[in-house]
């Protein structure tokens, strides 16, 4: 049987520049550089600094990944990169270096769904996923609850938060308790000191019966709370609005993950995305999911933030079995459907352009080679061109597609049964 192919993954959708490295389901390196700090004092991610970041942390993680996992570029088989949703810009930067390695390397690129990536990175902890499983995912930018066959290649929205996310919701009522950004981490620290039952806030939508969320009128009500409290000189109990905050959060959130996998007939819950690194969601989903027969699986915390072994994760599941890759026209789209696990189509106008940039790239070899003759006429060729991957007539620059990448792929086969 052949080794399963090393896979590099890169993650640059917010403000974590992600790079991992995954040989099935083992995590051989996660390297992580986050921008955070740069962002604090503006209450929130901005999306330029957040880019101009990714470019500077980019070769550094790929280095540090590759010297924790002993590897060299030469052994890596395979490059997966987020290719949405998340910040245009920011995605733009991950998309652009992830086809710089592929095409440098000459192995395949896989432009894979960042939330159906943090679902694949439970593979790392807890093995295959059960199928099918219903996943909550919750972070910054989504709330959702989705039903996944297989993850690799089938993710069904089951139902979304209808306003903000629920991270979203963490970040802005930090900001109103004065917590620094992004709001989570410190309103689950404060809340351990307050009563989760001082203050009912509203619960949005937790009867309505549907598979939806809706954080912003919670949002609200905490800072009309905060307010009243201001205006009438009274202090603010950050802890016990801390603990009531996020009691709202994590009831609604396991209340309807539950639901959805009673909908469903489904037996396994998995919790994905940077909320499920909450203290508090992660111990009311252990006990309703005992109380309902449901078994749960959330990934450590430091796999719930984004991270690039998510992406190595996904992208080792997705390559391991043998699936085509994307084309290097690859789109950074920032709003991916999360139906969409792996993208397979080019830009129409970009991605043209792109291949077709590859094509002359790859047509210009011979006229540097040193035995080949000239073939400027090559070179010439106008914009008029037909634009597409180059075919094996273009074979001749060694490094760059003496090994199709769909040669390569076919000698990895499926793991045996
Ligand atoms: O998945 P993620 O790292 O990035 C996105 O894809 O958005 O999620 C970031 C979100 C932020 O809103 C942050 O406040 C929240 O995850 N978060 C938490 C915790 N750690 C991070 N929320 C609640 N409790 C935490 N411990
Ligand atoms: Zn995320």
């Amino acid at each position: 049987m052949t080794a399963s192919p090393l896979v590099l993954g890169i993650e640059t959708s917010c403000d974590e520049t992600g790079i991992g490295l995954v040989r099935g389901r083992e995590l051989l390196a996660d390297a992580v550089a986050s921008s955070v700090g740069e962002h604090a004092r503006f209450g929130g991610v901005v999306p330029e600094v957040a880019s101009r970041a990714h470019l500077e942390a980019m070769i550094p993680a790929f280095d540090r990944a590759l010297a924790t996992a002993g590897a060299r570029p030469g052994d890596i088989d395979a490059v997966a990169v987020t290719a949405g949703p998340g910040l245009a810009g920011a995605l733009l930067v991950g998309v652009a270096a992830a086809k710089a390695y592929a095409l440098a390397l000459g192995k395949p690129l896989y432009g894979v769904n960042h939330l159906a990536a943090h679902i694949a990175v439970d593979q790392l902890e807890h093995g295959a996923l059960p199928s099918p499983a219903v996943a909550l995912l919750v972070s910054g930018g989504h709330s959702s609850l989705l039903l996944v066959p297989d993850v690799a290649t089938e993710v069904i929205p089951l139902g979304a938060t209808i306003d903000d996310a629920a991270g979203e919701a963490y970040d802005k009522v930090a900001r109103v308790l004065g917590l620094p950004f992004p709001g989570g981490p410190p309103i689950d620290k404060a809340a351990r000191d307050g009563d989760p039952a001082a203050i009912a806030f509203p619960r949005g939508k937790y009867r309505d019966g549907t598979l939806d969320f809706s954080f912003a009128g919670l949002k609200t009500a905490v800072a009309r709370w905060v307010e009243a409290r201001q205006a009438a000189g009274e202090p603010v109990p950050v802890a016990d609005v801390a603990a009531s905050f996020q009691e709202a959060v994590a009831d609604v959130l396991t209340r309807k993950a539950v639901q959805a996998c009673r909908a469903h007939g489904v037996r396994d819950l998995i919790v994905g995305g940077g909320v499920a690194a909450n203290s508090r969601l992660r111990a009311l989903a252990a006990s309703r999911c005992d109380d309902a027969g449901i078994r749960l699986r959330v990934p450590r915390p430091g796999l719930c933030t984004d991270n690039g072994a998510m992406v190595a994760a996904l992208g080792a599941e997705i390559a391991g079995r043998g699936l085509p890759p994307s084309p290097l026209g690859l789109p950074a789209d920032s709003s991916l459907p999360v139906t969409e696990v792996v993208v397979r189509w080019a830009d129409a106008d970009s991605g043209d352009r792109y291949d077709h940039g590859i094509a002359r790239i790859a047509a210009r070899q011979p006229q540097h080679a040193p035995v080949k003759g000239g073939q400027t006429g090559a070179v010439a060729a106008g914009d008029g061109e037909q634009a597409s991957r180059p075919s094996g007539a273009v074979g001749t620059s060694p490094a760059l597609w003496a090994r199709p990448m769909d040669a390569e792929l076919a000698a990895w086969s499926r793991p045996a049964p």
